[in-house]
């Protein structure tokens, strides 16, 4: 069983296919959009082991060739170095226009082989098959691709729109726990921007979500995926309103960028703290009740995920550098600090300019703690 979903950007559109299996079926699913060359599978080393060999056997009954480009798995993979082999070995197949580069993996795989898409013979076309949560809910859709510089992550890439998307929520039942929750935080993160209640709902099956394999999951990653959909459609390249899809990021970056991107904290673990933070400052700021914010933290604490600084078990320094590191985020505007806040469960907004005293009693009581 699998459902369908549209992103709508007019010649760009594409659909976003979710059910259990699909890599079974992938073959049929791609026949319509591969060219005469042979498909570009890019994947890393673990998920190469788990789930490519399905993938191939499905393309090989649709009658599709296609090539592997098999990674180290892990964020170092996002590098020029990686990038130019990458690309150097596509260039080897002789791919035409209209080959077709498939990233069968989590946000690693799918950002590195997107720019791949977006530069060879200047625009290739492109699928994502995500087989993490994170991946499922947020960094397959939507078009962003994105390698990373000395100079910080995600600072190189371009949007670049898959013709699909399809979520074998199946590919979940191999991923650790530690990951399913990381992904969950972003899913989170839907409920609290725009949809209360999405987020009641998760309060109520959130382990289902994480743990379970049947209907909770696959309707949770449906829901964040209209979402995300929603938002994209309305502002493609983040002029406006995609800026809501970083609830929770200002503050998780800087995290990221304060433990060192060494595996100790993952992405979604600092976006749940990020989370958290973002209702506290919220609160403090008198624009959401306090209750709200409070409710935040015991849903990310019920289902395993940290919800606070302390949470992270990491030496990530003190509120100072934590301040310092948010101001080095790309998406600071003439030195001002933007935040995405809410004025309670489901009404987030952007908040361009806020104001740091409250930050800083936010992070002092973080940091005391
Ligand atoms: P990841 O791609 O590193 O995957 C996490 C780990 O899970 C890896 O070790 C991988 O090999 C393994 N794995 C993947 N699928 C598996 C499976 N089904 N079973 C077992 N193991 C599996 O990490 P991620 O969390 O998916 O993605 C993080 C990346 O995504 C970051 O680089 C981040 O910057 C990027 N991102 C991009 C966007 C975007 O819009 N482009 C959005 C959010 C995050
Ligand atoms: N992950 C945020 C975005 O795609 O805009």
């Amino acid at each position: 069983m699998s459902q369908t979903l549209r992103v709508d950007l007019g010649e760009r559109s594409y659909d976003i296919v979710v059910g259990n299996g699909l890599i079974d079926r992938a073959g049929a699913h791609l026949a319509p959009l591969a060219g005469p060359r042979p498909l570009l599978v890019v994947t890393d080393e673990t998920v190469a082991a788990l789930h490519l060999g399905r993938l191939e056997a499905s393309l090989d009954a649709a009658g599709l060739a296609s090539h592997r480009f098999v990674l180290p798995e892990g964020e170092a993979s996002k590098s020029f170095d990686r990038l130019e082999r990458l690309l150097e070995g596509i260039l080897e197949t002789g791919p035409e226009r209209s080959s077709v580069v498939v990233a069968l993996g989590g946000g690693v795989v799918g950002d590195l082989a997107g720019v791949a898409a977006s530069l060879g013979l200047r625009g290739l076309g492109f699928v994502q098959i995500p087989t993490t949560l994170l991946a499922q809910v947020d960094s397959a859709v939507g078009g962003k691709t994105a390698i990373n510089s000395g100079y910080g992550k995600n600072l190189i890439g371009a949007f670049h729109q898959p013709k699909l998307v399809l979520s074998d929520t199946g590919t979940l039942d191999t991923l650790p726990r530690r990951e399913r929750l990381a992904g969950y935080a972003e899913i989170v993160k839907y409920g609290l921007i725009g949809d209360p209640a999405f987020f009641a709902w998760l309060e109520d099956q959130g382990s289902a979500v994480i743990d379970g394999a049947g209907e909770a999951r696959d309707r949770a990653v449906r829901e964040s995926c209209a979402a995300k959909a929603a938002i994209v459609a309305a502002d493609e390249t983040e002029q406006g309103v995609r800026a809501l899809l970083n609830l929770g990021h200002t503050f998780g970056h800087a995290l990221e960028a304060r433990a060192r991107y060494d595996g100790a904290v993952l992405h979604g673990e600092a976006v749940a703290v990020g989370l958290a933070l973002a209702f506290a400052l919220s609160a403090e700021l008198g624009l959401c009740p306090r209750e709200d914010a409070a409710r935040v933290r015991r849903h990310l604490r019920a289902v395993g995920l940290p919800a606070s600084v302390a949470d992270l078990g990491a030496d990530l320094g003190g509120a100072d550098d934590l301040i310092a590191a948010m101001r080095r985020d790309k998406k600071v505007r003439s030195g001002a600090l933007t935040f995405i806040l809410a004025r309670g469960i489901g009404d987030a907004f952007i908040a361009p300019d806020v104001d740091i005293s409250a930050l800083e009693t936010v992070l002092a009581g973080e940091f005391a703690g």
